[in-house]
C-alpha cells in the first residue's frame, strides 16, 4: 500500500475571508478567493475552521477603521487558543496605513493593498516562514481582469463584475484615490466573458461596479477599438435578454444621455441610478471638489426622469461637511424634496488624514451639530421613501425572486426594476430566479408589499 506524506507546504489550507467596505471589496475577496484556491487554499465559511483569516477592510470613514481594530484584538485572543492561525489585513486600510498596521505586536502578520492580491501566495510563504509580509504597491494598469472570481456568499442569481479599479476625482473629504490608486478600466471582453460565465450557471442579474463607471473608457493595445461606459452595458445587455444589468456608481457630472438612451433601450438594464450628491448646496460642492453644482445635479435628475420616467434614483450625503452653515444644510434638505430619492445613504462628515479637505479645512462643525443635520436629512429621506413606496400601491412590478424572505420562510424576496424590495408570499409555483409579476398592496418605508399574479 502507498503511504501518501504531504509536506506542510503542500496540504491544503483553509482560507476565511471577511469583507467591509463598498461592493467593491466584496468583489475582491472573490478575486482572492480564487487566486488562493489556485494556491491550495480552500474558501470556509466559517473563521473557526479556518488557518487563514483575511479581514478585508474600508477606510471611508474614521468609524470603519474603529471596527477593524476591535475584530484585529478578538482575533488575537483567538490565536491564543489556535496558535499558528495568519491574520491578514487587506484592501483599504491596509493601503492606507501600510506597516503601521504590524506596530502592536502579535496583532496583524500581513498587510496587503488592493493591488498586490497576486502576490498573496507568496506573502503567505514568508509568513509561513516566520515573517511578516507586507504588499501595499498600487499599480496603474492591474484590473484581475482574466481571473474567474469564486462566487462568496452566493444567492445564485446576483453577482457583482467589477469593471474597473481606482479613482481620479480627488473629491476632497475622501480617501479613495489613496487607498485604490489611479483609475483604470478592465478589458470589456474579459467582462463579458465573465458575463456569459455568469448566465451559464443560472445568474440572473449581474451590477458592474466601479467608483465612477460613467468614466469607464477603455482602448485597444493597438487603438483600434474604444469602448466607453454606454457601450459596455450595451454589450453586457445583449449578453442575454433575461440578464438583468445593473450598475454603480454614478458621478452626477459624468453620466451622459448616451448612457440614459441605453438604458431606456434595453428592457434588461434596470431603470435604476445610484447618483451621490454628497450636497445640495454649490459653496459646499465646490470645496468638495465635486466639479458639479446644484443647478448640474438638478438638471441631471431631470434629464434621467425625462428618459427614463419611471427611473429609480438614490443617492449619497454627507452632514456636517467642513464650514457648512445651516442655510447650505438647509440647501441639502431641499435639494432630497426635490429629486424624491428612493433612498439616500446618509453620513457625518468623517475628516480622513492626508485628504484635501483635512489639510485645506478645518473639520470645524461640532459632533452635536453634526448628529442633528444627519438626523434631519435621514428623516427627510424616511418621510420621502414612505411616500415614494406607498405610490407603488396598486401597481404591479416584475419582480426577481432573489430568495426567502429575511423574516418569514413562507415568503420570497426580490427586486424590482427601481431596485426596490419587494416581499411576498410563495405560491408554490415558482423558484428563486424566476421573474415574476407581483401586485403591490401595501408598503413601509424600506418594502413593497404584494402578492404574485403570474
Ligand atoms: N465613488 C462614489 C462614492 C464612494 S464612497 C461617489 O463618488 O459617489 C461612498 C460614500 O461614502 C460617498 O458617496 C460619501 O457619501 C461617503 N464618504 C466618503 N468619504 C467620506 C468621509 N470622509 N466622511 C463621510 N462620508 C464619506
Ligand atoms: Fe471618492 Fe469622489 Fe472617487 Fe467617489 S468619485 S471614490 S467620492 S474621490
Ligand atoms: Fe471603503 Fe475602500 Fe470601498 S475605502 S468604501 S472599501 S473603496
Amino acid at each position: 500500500m502507498e503511504t501518501l506524506t504531504l509536506s506542510p507546504r503542500s496540504k491544503t489550507k483553509r482560507l476565511y475571508i471577511e469583507s467591509y467596505g463598498c461592493a467593491m471589496n466584496l468583489a475582491d475577496s472573490e478575486v482572492i478567493a480564487s487566486i488562493l484556491q489556485e494556491n491550495g487554499y480552500q474558501n470556509q465559511e466559517q473563521e473557526k475552521d479556518a488557518d487563514v483569516v483575511f479581514l478585508n477592510t474600508c477606510a471611508i470613514r474614521e468609524n470603519a477603521e474603529d471596527k477593524i481594530w476591535h475584530r484585529l484584538t478578538a482575533l488575537k485572543a483567538s490565536k491564543k487558543h489556535k496558535p499558528g492561525l495568519i491574520v491578514g489585513v487587506l484592501g483599504c486600510m491596509a493601503e492606507r496605513l501600510k506597516t503601521k498596521l504590524l506596530d502592536q505586536e502579535r496583532l496583524v502578520d500581513l498587510v496587503v493593498g488592493p493591488d498586490a492580491y497576486r502576490d498573496l501566495p507568496n506573502l503567505l510563504a514568508q509568513v509561513e516562514d516566520g515573517h511578516k509580509a507586507v504588499n501595499v504597491l498600487l499599480s496603474r494598469e492591474e484590473t484581475y481582469a482574466e481571473i474567474a472570481p469564486i462566487r462568496l456568499n452566493s444567492n445564485g442569481i446576483n453577482a457583482f463584475i467589477s469593471i474597473m479599479r481606482g479613482c481620479d476625482n480627488m473629491c476632497s473629504f475622501c480617501v479613495v484615490p489613496f487607498t485604490r490608486g489611479r483609475e483604470r478600466s478592465r478589458d470589456p471582453h474579459s467582462i463579458i466573458h465573465e458575463a456569459k460565465e455568469l448566465v451559464a450557471q443560472g445568474y440572473k442579474e449581474v451590477t458592474l461596479l466601479g467608483q465612477n463607471v460613467d468614466s469607464y473608457k477603455w482602448t485597444s493595445e493597438d487603438g483600434s477599438e474604444q469602448v466607453n461606459f454606454a457601450g459596455l452595458l450595451e454589450m453586457t445587455a445583449q449578453v442575454d435578454p433575461s440578464l438583468r444589468v445593473r450598475f454603480s456608481t454614478s458621478h452626477p457630472k459624468d453620466i451622459t444621455d448616451e448612457v440614459l438612451y441605453t438604458m431606456a433601450k434595453y428592457e434588461n438594464v434596470c431603470n435604476y441610478i445610484h447618483l451621490p450628491a454628497q450636497s445640495g448646496n454649490s459653496r459646499i460642492l465646490k470645496l468638495m471638489n465635486r466639479t458639479y453644482d446644484r443647478e448640474w445635479y438638478l438638471e441631471r435628475v431631470n434629464r434621467i426622469r425625462e428618459v427614463i420616467p419611471d427611473c429609480g434614483i438614490t443617492c449619497d450625503i454627507i452632514a456636517g461637511f467642513c464650514s457648512e452653515t445651516e442655510g447650505e444644510h438647509q440647501d441639502t434638505l431641499s435639494l432630497m424634496e426635490l429629486c424624491k430619492f428612493d433612498f439616500s445613504y446618509m453620513y457625518m462628515y468623517s475628516e480622513r488624514p492626508g485628504t484635501l479637505a483635512a489639510r485645506r479645512y478645518p473639520d470645524d462643525i461640532p459632533e452635536e451639530v453634526k448628529k442633528r443635520r444627519l438626523q434631519e436629512i435621514i428623516d427627510v429621506q424616511h418621510e420621502i421613501s414612505r411616500t415614494k413606496n406607498a405610490s407603488f400601491v396598486g401597481r404591479t412590478c416584475k419582480v426577481l425572486i432573489e430568495g426567502d424572505s429575511k423574516k418569514s420562510k413562507t415568503d420570497y424576496k426580490g427586486r424590482n426594476d427601481q431596485n426596490m424590495l419587494c416581499v411576498f408570499p410563495k405560491d408554490g409555483v415558482h423558484q428563486k430566479g424566476d421573474y415574476v409579476n407581483v401586485k403591490i398592496l401595501s408598503s413601509t418605508t424600506t418594502s413593497l408589499i404584494g402578492e404574485i399574479t403570474t
